[in-house]
């Protein structure tokens, strides 16, 4: 029937560098229904993900007579839903938690009869019961012979779906594998992920990567022993929401700590600050950004033990009732990042008890940092294990004071700083 398969174009880089990552953290429900243009979907698939978002599949059974969920599949990195009425299925990812999940359903290729369901309420499969259930936004991509396009029903429903605000993408016209010429064609996939980009407004930090360390780190003394630092990583964990929430996609780097994963967030879980160095270096090709929250020990155990040490040791650590220790310098996580090249824009942080503002600007000369954000930890009312802070922000040429606030709202002023700064750069490097 329609919308002749063409072969594949050469592999075009379809995002150019001010819409990459444009749809990062957005979770797109792909609706691929029964048609010749289902192939499309694959490639549709890869260009959504270039742009960042993440991808679920729900296909009717039409669909899966012209391409396999196996497919999809393994492009999306999900698992595809096929049906409504399974209790396996059900159980995995329910329709109404499917419906949730996405910021907004997508149907393409959307055929006559979909779109004919859908304009009508049916919801006598998963992808209409979707769409019915859906509190997200939808949108579609008819892709049909030309004479279906054209026909009264089908424009009846179309217009009922415009009326509803519900965004048309396509058709468009050309030749067709009947041999019709006319408008009925799915849009190419680069085409539809730019337009599906469209609909979501663009956000301070779309397209930015950012990286954040947050926690104490543990030094081993032996297997049961460790030193560290009160630290309890809400600072890093709320800069890495408000960067979220402001389009980023974040990298969170912990130590130890006792709070949950911030939702569309990727956090890398380590102990040591040699394990945050590690981990923070090998983020660096995918950071554009790089904000150093955690609270990293300055010195680690020389000669940590493998076995536990005990009271009656007899290997010289303990004498005389007494234990001696010999702490090594651990690496400097933040300077190394700020000497890397390519350097990212660099945030410290600076936990000072006493002569804040002063110890604070001489780290930003010493280590090369854009920026700094100070923190008086000796007081008790913020710093550490308080859900509030006060911060005084420094860069080279300035400062900015941030009163007495919740952790998170704090956070967002200082996603909003660091933003303002890290473009003022890119648009002065440019
Ligand atoms: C070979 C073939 C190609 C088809 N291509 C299309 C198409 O491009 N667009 C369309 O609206 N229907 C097309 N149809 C008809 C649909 O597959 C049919 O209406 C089906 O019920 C759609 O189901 P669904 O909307 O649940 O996926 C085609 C049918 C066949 C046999």
């Amino acid at each position: 029937m329609p919308d002749t398969p063409q072969q594949d174009s050469p592999q075009q880089n379809i995002a150019p560098p001010d819409s990459r990552l444009a749809l990062a953290n957005r979770r797109i429900v792909l609706g691929v229904t029964g048609g010749i243009a289902a192939y499309k979907s694959a490639e549709l698939i890869r260009r959504l993900k270039d742009l960042g978002a993440d991808v679920r599949v729900v296909m009717t059974p039409a669909a899966q007579e012209f391409i396999t969920p196996l497919t999809l599949q393994a492009l999306s990195g999900n698992p595809v839903h096929t049906t409504l009425l399974d209790t396996e299925a059900e159980a995995a990812m329910g329709h109404i938690e499917l419906a949730r999940w996405g910021d907004l359903i997508l149907v393409a290729p959307a055929s006559a009869d979909f779109l004919a369901r859908m304009a009508h309420g049916h919801g006598n499969d998963l992808l209409t019961t979707l769409c019915l259930a859906a509190r997200c936004p939808l949108a579609v991509a008819p892709a049909m012979n030309q004479a279906m396009w054209a026909s009264r029903s089908n424009q009846d429903n179309i217009a009922l779906l415009q009326a509803r605000g519900i965004p048309l993408f396509g058709p468009a016209a050309g030749e067709q594998a009947c041999g019709d010429v006319g408008p009925g064609r799915m849009l190419e996939p680069t085409e539809l992920a730019h337009l599906t980009a469209g609909l979501f407004p663009r956000q301070l930090l779309t397209g930015t990567r950012i990286t954040i360390t947050a926690g104490p780190t543990r030094e081993a003394i032996d297997p049961v022993r460790y030193i560290s630092n009160h630290s309890s990583g809400k600072m890093g964990f709320a800069l890495a929401e408000a960067a979220r929430d402001a389009g980023a996609q974040v990298t969170l780097i912990s130590g130890p700590v006792h709070l949950p994963t911030p939702d569309r967030v990727q956090r890398i879980d380590v102990v040591s600050a040699q394990d945050m160095y590690d981990a923070s270096l090998g983020a660096l090709k995918q950071t554009d950004i790089f904000i150093a929250t955690a609270a990293v020990a300055d010195f680690r155990v020389e000669n940590s033990r493998n076995q536990k040490i005990k009271k009656q040791d007899n290997s010289g650590t303990i004498q005389d009732g007494r234990m001696t220790l010999t702490l090594v310098e651990n690496p400097d996580i933040v300077a190394a990042v700020a000497s890397h090249s390519p350097k990212p824009f660099t945030v410290g942080f600076a936990a000072e008890t006493q002569d804040v503002e002063n110890y604070a600007r001489q780290k930003i000369a010493r280590k090369g940092l854009d920026m700094i954000v100070a923190n008086d930890v000796s007081r008790s009312d913020i710093g550490f294990n308080s859900d509030q802070n006060a911060v005084t922000v420094i860069w080279p040429d300035g400062q900015q004071a941030i009163d007495l606030a919740s952790k998170a709202q704090i956070a967002r002023d200082l996603v909003t700083l660091i933003a303002t700064h890290y473009q003022q750069q890119h648009k002065n490097a440019r």
